[in-house]
Order: structure tokens, then C-alpha cells, then sequence
């Protein structure tokens, strides 16, 4: 790091408190400043080029570089630069965002509603989701299930619906009415000799139980990722959504799909949902929506849920909730011709065929003393890494591992990240088979200055 007084690090170290960031040892460590970006790679001030093996917060999904964003943006801006949909209000890009991407939903959708973040849009279904009971003249009906280390954002209702320790912890959260059930993570929960079907049929009744003991007419919803991305790209089960599914349907219980991360491809098809044989009331969109080259967010709701709200905004005079940038005319064009990008260059279809090269090398280094598990659908993968592959257990403190390993992937050119001891890679969907190569060889090289590290026993 640049030591200077003047330096963008300094400065930084002055002025900025980062989110997801230990801030008095960042005081000591400084940021690695990103300072431009094109195809897969960034590159830092100092000049060293990275391949983004995280596609940034898992959201680029057309690469650094993508003039056509660049191009619909300076149009938008021109023409319109803001406007916003309170009071009947509309605009031509939000009209064809909304319309696009109820055409491409997989199940079912009446209507798009459009946010700025992952988090607000959780936060807006949990609002809606409230909301329709009330209309329902249901009002016991407001509790809401998610689960243990799924990621649903950082508001008060998202991080309460997030069943993380670190989004809890001094937040004074989850509110109340937010529960928790168990995580599909066979390799780490099932029982010794417990077969993957077995264990979602366990999982389907912890979740029946966890109803009856709250009693059937009080919970609303069920939120899921269809693989969980931040608690450490867990893939569900054989048969878990199935059975998640029979239970929620017998409790008439919404279903959620927060498509966060696994919606427009990741999975290596258009969403996680249809992967996986998920049918959700709603869905919540955001990231690769639009490569995140700017903010926007959309949930798509249907008929299910749109009528009660519908007549519930009727009799109280308007469906009080809405935001000062929800749908913006510059995000949405960028939005639009970035779903267009996917569809043209399908991208989905590299996902799924680069994401078969991604997942089969990591599945190679299966055997590698500090792996415990690779796990992963198309272009999202992690590998958890262990000290003891008998016993699953850490080396030293849980995390440790996982955090030497990723610091030596940014020595070797990769930008990875570690939550706890998985390293997850979730590439630009643009992303070549000789560019997972390199990748997965960086991986390597990390994976044995660690072994030098952790010592002679491994
Ligand atoms: C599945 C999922 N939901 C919601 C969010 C929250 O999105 P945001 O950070 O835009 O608020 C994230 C962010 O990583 C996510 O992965």
C-alpha cells in the first residue's frame, strides 16, 4: 500500500468506513483500490490485473467492459435522465424492464415492482407479504420463515430474514415474527450414513414442525435462495425443493425465490428457480439484472399476490410504499440491454458449458488434504477447505484457512472471497474455458503455498 499521507489508500483509511470489513485492521492493511476494469479482469492502482473470480458481489455478469451499457446509459441520461412510477407516473424504460422480465419469468407473473438493492427488494416483500394478509382479513398471518446461512440483504427486515451471526450480532436483530430453520448442507448437516433424500425429508419435517409449533394461520412466507450464495454457495439436496414445496403448499404458505444471486444465468439457466423445479409467488431480482453497472432491483409478484394488493390499495386510497429511485429511467435502460446481451450471447448457455469445465477441475482437487468439499451448479462453485478431512475440522480458528487461501489467490492474480472456510468462485458470466483455467490453476498454486504454511502433517 501506498504509505503517502495523500494517497488514495491514506485517504481512504481517513474517510471511508467499508461495509463487510474489519475497520481497525483496516486502518493497519489500507484497501486495494480498483482503478479500471475490462472483460473478466480489474486492475489496481499500482497497475497488477486480477481476474474477478467474483464477478465483483456476484453481479457482472457481460464483464468490466460492456459498451452497449455504456452506450444506453449516455442515451438514457440524454433523453430522460430521472423520473420515477408514484401517482400513475411511468417511463418508456421501466414500461419495457417490467415487461421483459414478466415475459421471461418461469412461473406464472402479473407484475414487476422495482427497488434499488437486493435488500430493499427483500425488505418490500416482506412489506407486500404483510400487507396481502391484512387484505386477506388474515392479520395472525405475518410470520416469516427463512433459513439458517441464507443471505437475504442488510435492512432490518432482510438482515433479519439473513441467517448469518455477523448480521445479527450488535444489531439488535431479527426482529420479531422472523424464524429460522435448518440449512440444506448435507456434506456438514446429515446425519452419518443419512442419504441426500433422506436428509430433505428430515429438513421438510423440521419445517412442518416449526409451523405446527407456531401454529399454521400465523406464518405467511418462506424465503429461499435456490442455492445459497454468501452463506457459502450451498447447493440444496436431492429433493430438497420438492419437499420444502409439499409442505408450503399444504400450510397455503407463500414461497419466495431470492434470485438475487442465481437469477440471469449463474446456474446455467435463466434462474435458480428452474434449476431446481422451484414455483415462487415471488421473485426477487437484482445484480446480474443489470450487471450491476448501476443499482436496480425487481421483485415479480403474481396474481396470488397482486390482487389482495390490488383492492387493499383501493380501499385505503394507495399502496403506501415506493422509492425515490425505484425503476430509474438510466438503471432500467442499462437493465434492459443488459438482459438483451445475455439473451443474444446466451449466456446461459455458457454458463452452463464453461460452468461444467469450472465445476469438473475444482472437482478434481476433491482429493487435496485441505478440501473438504467442492460443491457448486454452473458458474458458482466453492470449495471448503479444511485441516482435518476426517473430522471436517478447521485448521486452527474457523475461517483461518479460508482466509490464507484467498489472500494468495490475490497474489496469484485472482480475486476470490472467502466466507469462512469455502472460497467461492462466481466468475463473469463471459468468462472462457482457458480463463477458468487459469483460475482454477491460481487455485492450485494457492492451495500449496497453504499446505507449506499449515505445516508437514496435511
Ligand atoms: C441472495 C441475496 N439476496 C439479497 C442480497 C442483498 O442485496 P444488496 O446487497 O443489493 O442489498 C444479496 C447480496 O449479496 C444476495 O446475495
Amino acid at each position: 500500500m501506498d504509505a503517502r499521507p495523500n494517497s488514495p489508500e491514506a485517504r481512504d483509511i481517513s474517510y471511508h468506513l467499508h461495509g463487510y470489513t474489519n475497520a481497525r485492521k483496516h486502518e493497519e492493511a489500507g484497501p486495494l483500490v480498483i482503478e479500471k476494469g475490462d472483460g473478466i479482469y480489474v486492475e489496481d492502482l499500482a497497475g497488477n490485473r486480477y481476474i474477478e473470480a467474483m464477478a465483483g458481489l456476484w453481479s457482472v455478469a457481460v464483464g468490466f467492459s460492456e459498451k452497449r451499457l455504456v452506450d444506453a446509459a449516455v442515451r438514457q441520461m440524454s433523453k430522460l435522465p430521472y423520473y420515477h412510477d408514484f401517482g400513475s407516473k411511468s417511463h418508456s424504460p421501466l414500461i419495457d424492464l417490467a415487461e421483459k422480465l414478466v415475459q421471461m419469468a418461469p412461473v406464472s407473473m402479473s407484475k414487476a415492482y422495482f427497488t434499488n438493492s437486493g435488500s430493499e427488494a427483500n425488505d418490500t416483500a416482506m412489506k407486500m407479504i404483510w400487507y396481502r394478509s391484512n387484505a386477506l382479513g388474515q392479520p395472525a398471518r405475518k410470520k416469516i420463515i427463512s433459513r439458517n446461512r441464507g443471505y437475504h440483504g442488510v435492512t432490518i427486515a432482510a438482515a433479519s430474514l439473513t441467517g448469518l451471526p455477523n448480521n445479527h450480532i450488535s444489531f439488535d436483530l431479527p426482529i420479531a415474527n422472523v424464524l429460522h430453520t435448518s440449512t440444506p448442507h448435507h456434506w456438514r448437516e446429515a446425519l452419518p450414513g443419512e442419504s441426500e433424500k433422506q436428509f430433505s425429508s428430515r429438513l421438510a419435517d423440521d419445517l412442518e414442525k416449526l409451523i405446527l409449533a407456531e401454529g399454521p394461520e400465523t406464518i405467511a412466507a418462506f424465503f429461499g435462495e435456490p442455492i445459497m450464495g454468501a452463506g457459502g454457495v450451498i447447493v440444496p439436496p436431492a429433493g430438497y425443493w420438492e419437499k420444502i414445496q409439499a409442505v408450503l403448499s399444504k400450510y397455503d404458505i407463500l414461497l419466495v425465490a431470492d434470485e438475487v444471486i442465481c437469477g440471469f444465468g449463474r446456474t446455467g439457466e435463466m434462474f435458480g428457480s428452474q434449476t431446481f423445479g422451484i414455483r415462487p409467488d415471488i421473485m426477487v431480482l437484482s445484480k446480474q439484472i443489470s450487471s450491476s453497472y448501476l443499482p436496480i432491483s425487481a421483485l415479480l409478484i403474481n396474481e396470488k399476490m397482486f390482487e389482495p394488493i390490488a383492492d387493499e390499495s383501493n380501499r385505503i386510497g394507495t399502496f403506501g410504499h415506493g422509492f425515490t429511485g425505484g425503476g430509474h429511467p438510466v438503471a432500467a435502460a442499462v437493465a434492459f440491454e443488459n438482459l438483451k446481451l445475455i439473451e443474444e450471447r446466451d449466456l446461459v448457455g455458457n454458463a452452463r458449458t464453461v460452468g461444467a469445465h469450472l465445476q469438473k477441475r475444482l472437482r478434481n482437487l476433491a482429493s487435496h488434504p485441505l478440501v473438504g468439499e467442492v460443491r457448486g451448479v454452473g458458474l458458482i462453485a466453492a470449495v471448503e477447505l479444511v485441516g482435518d478431512q476426517a473430522s471436517k475440522a478447521p485448521w486452527e480458528t474457523a475461517g483461518a484457512l479460508g482466509g490464507l487461501v484467498n489472500g494468495f489467490m490475490q497474489q496469484n492474480g485472482v480475486i476470490s472471497r472467502n466466507m469462512g472456510d469455502a472460497l467461492a468462485f462466481c466468475p463473469p458470466l463471459i468468462i472462457t474455458e482457458p480463463q477458468v483455467d487459469q483460475v482454477v490453476d491460481a487455485f492450485e498454486r494457492s492451495l500449496e503455498a497453504a499446505v507449506k504454511q499449515v505445516g508437514p502433517e496435511t
